[in-house]
């Protein structure tokens, strides 16, 4: 038997300790976070998931602990048992939660020795991405990190609870399947047993939950991990988990009104906060219109505004060709964006072209009530004046104007808005939460290449009632039972009540471009499913990933999961996507082309 054997149990987590526990005999296990050595008596900082505490080794105390303790180093795992005292006045630490407590040892185990890391466990957050990513159990020690994980638990949790009080069912789909439709590439896995033939990975369980439904399951629910292989972003991993719903019998109403109650319950839960009821709602147009995103981010103004018809009276010939081609002009007031410097505003012009705009003119509206402005000279004094007005400008504001065909001008602008936000610094240190529905989007949309219509969001989405008949004649204008779940700017959630009659399951595909020969290989299954009988139903996915980017304030999906990939896929710990044996491949069939 070995000495750990004889340990005694583990009597707290390291975090845990606190006056009221002095005199307590205890034991503790851990990593040593760091050791000090004071004329012969060692103090260790043991550390474990819940934070840390000071072990004392005293030679006068225990000579055989003392021993044992000279010789550990950072990252080495230990037990020492001992008694809790407090610390001497002029030793507490008001930083730790343990801080006005310390453990006297007088037996130190060492469980297990530790190479030097790469880094400091406290200096990871300083460490370039990948060299994390490489070293992610070290980088993941970190009580940040740990915390992140332990948050996502607790949220995960606390949805799979609501949920299955609402009387939804965690029911799980399987990860082999034909190819699902959310628009991005498929993730494929070559069949061993039909040559030639391959799964493809779920990028949603968007056909299957549907069949759930039709099988009257009636409330579905499922943390759901989706595969795509499409390129990446701050807030899009190849492999993210989705809370993905679907119910039955429910209008787009009752969607909205169960997923509010879960985030509120969330964001209560995890934060505190009470969110508004009900969210707020904002037709998709709207969005486009004024804040030039289908997910505005609330937590400030900085609207857009049609100014088209006031700068047509001014000789500035970049607005008025513009409007002469059936241009538009909006502008943007900046309160206090005044103050902005000289090379704050210089850069406009570049930064606009970088956002895909042909530029972005500014007028300044001084404090003393005069006008700056390059501009100035082609616009006369009353212009300016029914500018002020359009635009609310007190004295201190900062106009600026973005000119362009519409379609171009929106999104320019809305890119251009959160810039603007940025230089002014908003919105700042607030906890604000500005949760939104963005309904009303359009079914279709066209791609520029090629002028064919494509699913906004995916082929299954049921067209507003009164947008039926005619769906044909001009499919841009069908309006889609179609939502987004939009918190501080980023979407986190999309759905759509679900078209359940064949007919109209067959014009959609007919407008998209899928043929018969197309629909019944890819979903065959889901067309047999409705022809026996589905209810009206409908659903959504919750990006999980980006809800607790969110709660935890994370700027990279990448911190809130605890093996991600990097931009181009990789995972750098595993060493991800490897090659395979020459064997493999043959028995998959596969012969690779270089
Ligand atoms: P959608 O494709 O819009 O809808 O996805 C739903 C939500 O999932 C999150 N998300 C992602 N998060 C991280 N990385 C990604 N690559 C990624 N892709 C999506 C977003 C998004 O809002 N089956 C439909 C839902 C439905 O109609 O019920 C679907 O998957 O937060
Ligand atoms: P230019 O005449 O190109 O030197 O531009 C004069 C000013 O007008 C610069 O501040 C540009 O940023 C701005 N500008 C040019 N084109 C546009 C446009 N399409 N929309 C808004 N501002 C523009």
């Amino acid at each position: 038997m070995s000495a750990q054997a004889e340990l005694p149990r583990r009597s707290k987590y390291c975090g845990e300790f606190r006056e009221e526990h002095v005199g307590q005999e205890c034991c503790v296990m851990g990593w040593v976070h760091s050791y000090r050595d004071h004329g012969g008596i060692i103090f260790i900082d043991l550390r474990d998931r819940t934070g840390l505490v000071q072990i004392v080794a005293d030679p006068s105390n225990d000579p055989d602990a003392h021993a044992k303790a000279e010789r550990v180093r950072s990252e080495w795992v230990v037990a020492a048992v001992g008694r809790v005292r407090p610390r001497s006045e002029e030793t507490i630490n008001p930083k730790l939660d343990t801080g006005q407590v310390e453990i006297i040892t007088d037996r130190i185990e060492i469980l297990t020795e530790a190479e030097t890391p790469p880094f400091p466990v406290d200096a990871a957050e300083e460490m370039d991405e990948s060299l994390r990513l490489k070293w992610r159990f070290i980088d993941l020690r970190r009580p940040q990190m740990l915390e992140r994980l332990r948050k996502r638990h607790e949220v995960v949790l606390s949805a799979r609870n609501y949920l299955s009080e609402q009387g939804f069912w965690e029911i799980e789909t399987p990860m082999l399947i034909n190819s699902s439709p959310e628009g991005a590439r498929d993730f494929l896995v070559p069949s061993r047993m039909a040559p030639g033939h391959f799964y493809a990975l779920p990028q949603s369980p968007q056909l299957l939950k549907q069949t759930l439904m039709a099988s009257g399951v009636d409330r579905y629910f499922q943390m759901a991990r989706c595969l795509r292989d499409e390129d990446l972003r701050a807030d899009r991993q190849p492999e993210h988990t989705q809370i993905d719903i679907e119910m039955s019998f429910a209008t787009q109403e009752q969607v909205l009104e169960t997923v509010e109650g879960l985030i509120r319950h969330i964001y209560q839960e995890a934060k505190g906060i009470e969110l508004p009821e009900p969210f707020p709602r904002m037709t998709y147009a709207e969005a486009m219109l004024t804040y030039g995103s289908d997910k505005p981010d609330l937590r400030f103004g900085l609207e857009i505004q049609e100014v088209t018809d006031v700068v047509a009276k001014s000789d500035f010939r970049v607005f008025t060709e513009t409007i002469d081609k059936g241009g538009r002009v909006r502008a943007i007031n900046v309160k206090g964006g005044a103050k902005f410097s000289r090379s704050q505003l210089d850069n406009l012009q570049p930064k606009a072209r970088e956002l895909g705009g042909k530029g972005a003119a500014y007028i300044i509206y001084e404090p003393d009530g005069t006008w700056r402005s390059p501009l100035l000279k082609y616009f006369p004094e009353e212009v300016l004046e029914e500018l002020r007005e359009t635009l609310g400008g007190e004295p201190g504001d900062l106009f600026v104007f973005g000119a362009d065909d519409a379609k171009a001008l929106a999104p320019f602008l809305g890119r251009l808005r959160l810039h603007l936000a940025e230089l002014a610094g908003l919105p700042g240190e607030t906890d604000a939460v500005k949760p939104l529905w963005v309904v009303d989007f359009p079914v279709f949309e066209q791609d520029e290449e090629t002028g064919n219509w494509q699913p906004m969001h995916h082929a299954f989405t049921m067209p507003r009632p009164d947008c039926l008949d005619t769906m044909e004649d001009d499919p841009g204008a069908v309006i889609g039972q179609l939502y987004d779940l939009v918190v501080n700017g980023a979407e986190l959630g999309s759905g759509s009540i679900r078209i359940h009659d064949p007919a109209i399951q067959q014009r959609v595909f007919k407008i998209v471009g899928i043929d018969e020969e197309e629909a019944d290989r890819k979903f065959s299954y889901l067309l047999r499913a409705f022809r026996y009988g589905a209810p009206p139903h409908g659903g959504i996915a919750l990006g999980i990933d980006r809800l607790i980017m969110q709660l935890v304030g994370a700027k990279s999906i990448r911190e809130v999961i605890a093996f991600p990939k990097t931009a181009t896929g990789a995972d750098l710990l595993m060493d991800a996507p490897g090659p395979v044996d020459e064997a493999q491949l043959e028995e998959l069939h596969i012969r690779v082309v270089e």
